[in-house]
């Protein structure tokens, strides 16, 4: 068996196309949805993500605002900011990018952000109403997840689910979304005991614990769907994921490359919250 792709680049595509439509639309009735990214600091790999959101905004018809701070940027006059965000009329979504510098505290400042705006998913009322299967803005990654294994008709219900990695912004809510769907699921991480007797027992396997190669086919159930969410970058540059693709490839059905997996459709899932947000205020 050589395993379909899941191919996160092309079904972004297609969701930023409808959210560029109904975009359209709103904008008949004076709607105009607006995102704010704040950036504290220089680090590199944040100033690309900021930069790539910004402009999937420009081409899908958003407003957006880029804030970008020192690096002393001190916690009052970034809780400034978000207040001054909260309160404007424009603005539907926030996003703070993450990490900040050590000297705030990113926990103050998220709790900060307005739940109405909370794109991200990371404020605890969100996280709270996603726990209790309440209406709320869903994490961008795990959302992005669950959209590529509905698109493809994968079917969830009643399927066991090993999550790889217990993070707040994958692991924890990738396994609550997976357990809505009606999947049995069971969570590992780097303490699991006995760990591929679990997962060789996966119908989906989700891996998210950011460790380059780390799932080989020792791990895999013949014919299980495999969702990498790993992006390591090797000594000699090249972007891999958490799952040694190539070794595993001939084992599954299903399986997300990396690049072009699960990456794409986190900013795709961002801009999806940010309209849903936007109709939310004007409903
Ligand atoms: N840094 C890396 N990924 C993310 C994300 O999804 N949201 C925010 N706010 N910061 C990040």
């Amino acid at each position: 068996m050589t395993a379909s792709v899941l191919d996160g680049k092309a079904l972004s595509r297609t969701i930023r196309e409808e959210v560029k439509q109904e975009t359209a639309r709103l904008q008949e009735l004076g709607i105009q949805p607006g995102l704010a990214v704040v950036l504290v600091g220089e680090d590199p790999a944040s100033q690309v993500y900021v930069n790539s959101k910004h402009k999937a905004c420009l081409e899908l018809g958003f407003y957006s605002e880029v804030h970008r701070l020192p690096n002393d940027t001190t916690q009052e006059q970034l809780l400034g900011l978000v207040d001054q965000l909260n309160q404007q009329g424009t603005i539907h979504g926030i996003l703070v990018q993450l990490p900040l510098p050590k000297h705030i505290d990113e926990k103050a400042v998220i709790d900060a952000i307005s739940v109405e705006k909370d794109v991200d998913g990371f404020h605890p009322i969100s996280v709270g109403n996603m726990v209790i299967g309440d209406e709320s803005l869903l994490p961008c990654t795990p959302a992005g997840m669950m959209e590529m294994l509905k698109r493809n008709r994968i079917p969830i219900e009643g399927k066991h689910a090993v999550v790889i990695g217990r993070s707040n912004i994958v692991g924890k809510p990738i396994s609550l979304l997976l357990q809505r769907e009606n999947a049995t699921v069971t969570m590992c991480h780097s303490r699991t005991n006995n760990m591929r007797e679990l997962t060789r027992m996966a119908d989906i396997l989700v891996v998210a614990i950011g460790k380059a190669h780390f799932v080989d086919r020792s791990f895999i159930k013949p014919g299980a769907v495999v969702i990498d969410v790993g992006m390591n970058r090797l000594e000699n540059g090249k972007l891999v994921g958490d799952v040694n693709f190539d070794d595993v490839v001939e084992e599954c059905s299903w399986i997300t490359p990396v690049p072009g997996g699960v990456g794409p459709m986190t900013i795709t899932m961002l801009m999806v919250n940010t309209l849903k947000a936007a109709k939310r205020v004007h409903q």
